[in-house]
């Protein structure tokens, strides 16, 4: 299966990008969101980089993931603050609820986790059919530059108790076609120079055009699409951005 995000690969999804740790994204979320009213949905939520610090705001989110690993740093840096963590174990691709939302939010590249194209129409479709009339979308993709630079890296990372976790990147293959790339994440947990647990990760992504995307919402049936770079809202990217945000919203 691609894209886990298993026991050691949220183990560094947390140390690398714990809760507290913003790209700018969690403070453009918080100014977007501004005047929604009503429920927030964050698909994809991970351990709570995000949905935490706009809990703490008081706005009213929720959120899914498909992994049980990250759901669980989810839910103890909900409990750390007393905060209570309306999080679920659900997909993309096959999630549900009995309820409408103000907003559905997709920060850090998540939605390039679709691979195939006809799912990712069926997700958008999906997402469009959760919003409430008037209630909007925004998407944060990764620019296609991103996918294609250079591979083969290792980081590293110390944990509480001094013990080392590895990461090695490997991209495999690139398809040109389907645009999507498929890389070997193998994750190592070292202790006193012993291999305690190793991991693999098969990690597949889709890159999409700017245009691309835009024409995807709108064949969706969203309406204002507005598209920009590094968290300038309303500024169109630039070939240097490191994000490219989309907004859009259901037709009233
Ligand atoms: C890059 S992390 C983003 C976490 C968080 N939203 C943030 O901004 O830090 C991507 C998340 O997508 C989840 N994920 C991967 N495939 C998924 C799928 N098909 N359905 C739901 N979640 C998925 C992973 O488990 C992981 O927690």
């Amino acid at each position: 299966m691609n894209n886990r995000y298993g026991t050691l690969a949220s183990w560094v999804y947390n140390l690398d990008k714990p809760v507290g740790r913003s790209f700018g994204d969690v403070e453009y979320y918080q100014q977007r969101l501004g005047e929604s009213e009503g429920p927030i949905l964050e698909p994809a939520v991970g351990n709570g980089r995000i949905l935490v610090p706009l809990l703490e705001s008081g706005f009213s989110i929720e959120g899914f993931d498909a992994s049980d690993e990250m759901l669980g740093y989810c839910q103890e840096e909900c409990s750390k603050r007393n905060l209570s963590a309306n999080v679920t174990r659900q997909t993309f691709e096959e999630f549900s609820y009995g309820k409408g939302f103000a907003a559905i939010i997709i920060p850090a590249g998540s939605f390039q986790l679709v691979t195939d194209t006809t799912s990712a129409t069926a997700v958008l479709r999906r997402f469009y059919d959760h919003l409430v009339p008037g209630a909007k979308l925004i998407i944060d993709l990764d620019p296609i530059g991103s996918f294609l630079g250079p591979t083969g890296s290792v980081r590293r990372w110390t944990t509480e108790d001094g013990d080392l976790l590895t990461l090695t990147d490997h991209r495999v293959e690139t398809d040109y076609v389907a645009q999507t790339t498929l890389a070997h994440l193998r994750y190592e947990h070292w202790r006193d120079g012993n291999l305690v647990k190793s991991e693999l990760d098969l990690f597949k992504l889709r890159w999409w055009g700017v245009e691309e995307f835009l024409m995807a919402l709108q064949r969706t049936g969203f309406v204002d699409v507005v598209v920009s770079g590094n968290y300038q809202h309303g500024r169109a990217p630039h070939k240097d951005d490191e994000i490219i945000s989309f907004e859009a919203r259901r037709p009233r």
